[in-house]
């Protein structure tokens, strides 16, 4: 059994002095700045930690989770275009760094990287593996074009963000863990606790990374506030307000998105959802999403001391300021 500081200090670890520079020094050079940053290393660390609750050997699952977070990080180089986020973790994105073209090459071969590492997997358990990693990978995108999809339409509900976040977000975190249990040799009725496991923990952490997104700050949470409020994002808080408000206040946040200044936009949207209540409410379904996942794991019949170093990272995950 590995605690979670032994985790993160192994996590830490694999990514220690790892160089991806190659030549042309133009295409590495964004590729090393984006996995030199750090981040939470979440994928990587749930990856490890589901292989260790299914008592499994830590070294095999190391290169998948190496591959999944550089897979993670070649999403947020194609997402920060697509969003146009200028910062993050504190510092210019890669796009807003150098400029778009850089940041869809050294994206795609990012993509390559991580599968490079993912397929470095013992052959007994490779072609499971893949199996997870393919559909996750086609998901991940699927999320996002609904995601973009939904900035412009008016008639998008909350069951539709929710499938939209499933896509985009939790699925990769929900195979991170499969893929660690796969390595662990754990049943096949595991793998599907742990999946669906990984999939609400995911539904909580994209809605806290919008409540973030809006009263996050900035400098400890390294994006740009109000990203989500420029453009116009269907995010929990954007639908809850709508659900929640009557007919006045209604026209008031038509008002406040359709808010030519930047600036008074934010502020103006952010003025409304304090009015509604927004913040508690998306507390709320984060804590309703928790203790759905908590029943998940109270499930797994695996050693009680485990899941309670698992249930004890999670409490502080869905309470994160960065
Ligand atoms: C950001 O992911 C994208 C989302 C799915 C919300 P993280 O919040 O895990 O980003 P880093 O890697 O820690 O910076
Ligand atoms: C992230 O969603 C989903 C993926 C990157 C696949 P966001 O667009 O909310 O992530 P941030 O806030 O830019 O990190
Ligand atoms: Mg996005
Ligand atoms: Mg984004
Ligand atoms: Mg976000």
């Amino acid at each position: 059994m590995h605690t979670i500081d032994e985790l993160q200090d192994k996590v830490k670890e694999l990514f220690e002095n790892r160089s991806y520079m190659g030549t042309p020094n133009e295409l590495y050079e964004p590729i090393q700045y984006s996995l030199s940053q750090g981040g939470k290393r979440l994928r990587p660390l749930l990856c490890l930690m589901s292989c260790s609750l299914f008592g499994g050997d830590l070294k095999e699952v190391e290169n998948s989770a190496i591959g999944l977070e550089i897979f993670h990080n070649f999403t947020l180089l194609h997402d920060d275009i697509m969003d146009q986020s200028p910062i993050r973790r504190g510092m210019p994105s890669v796009f807003n760094k150098w400029d778009t073209n850089t940041a869809i090459l050294s994206g795609d071969t990012m993509f390559v990287i991580a599968y490079e590492y993912v397929t470095n997997t013992n052959p007994d358990i490779l072609v499971d593996t893949l199996l997870a990693f393919n559909q996750t990978a086609k998901e991940v995108c699927e999320g996002q074009q609904y995601d973009m999809n939904f900035e412009s339409e008016q008639n998008t509900d909350i069951s539709d963000y929710m499938e939209m976040i499933r896509l985009k977000t939790a699925v990769l975190i929900a195979a991170a863990m499969k893929i660690g249990a796969i390595a662990a040799r754990a049943q096949k009725e595991d793998l599907d606790k742990i999946y669906d496991f990984g999939i609400l923990i995911g539904l909580a952490f994209q809605l806290r990374d919008d409540y973030l997104d809006a009263f996050g700050n900035v400098d400890i949470f390294g994006k740009a506030i109000g990203n989500d409020i420029l453009t116009n994002k269907k995010t929990f808080l954007y639908l809850k307000a709508y659900e929640n408000a009557d007919l006045k206040t209604k026209e008031a946040l038509d008002n406040a998105f359709t808010t030519n200044d930047p600036k008074l936009k934010v502020e103006s949207v952010l003025k409304l959802y304090h009015s509604l209540g927004i913040e508690s409410l998306t507390r709320s379904k984060i804590i309703e999403l928790h203790d759905q996942a908590l029943i998940i794991l109270n499930d797994i019949n695996r050693p009680e001391s485990e899941k309670a170093e698992i249930n004890n990272f999670l409490r502080h995950l869905i309470k994160r300021e960065v």
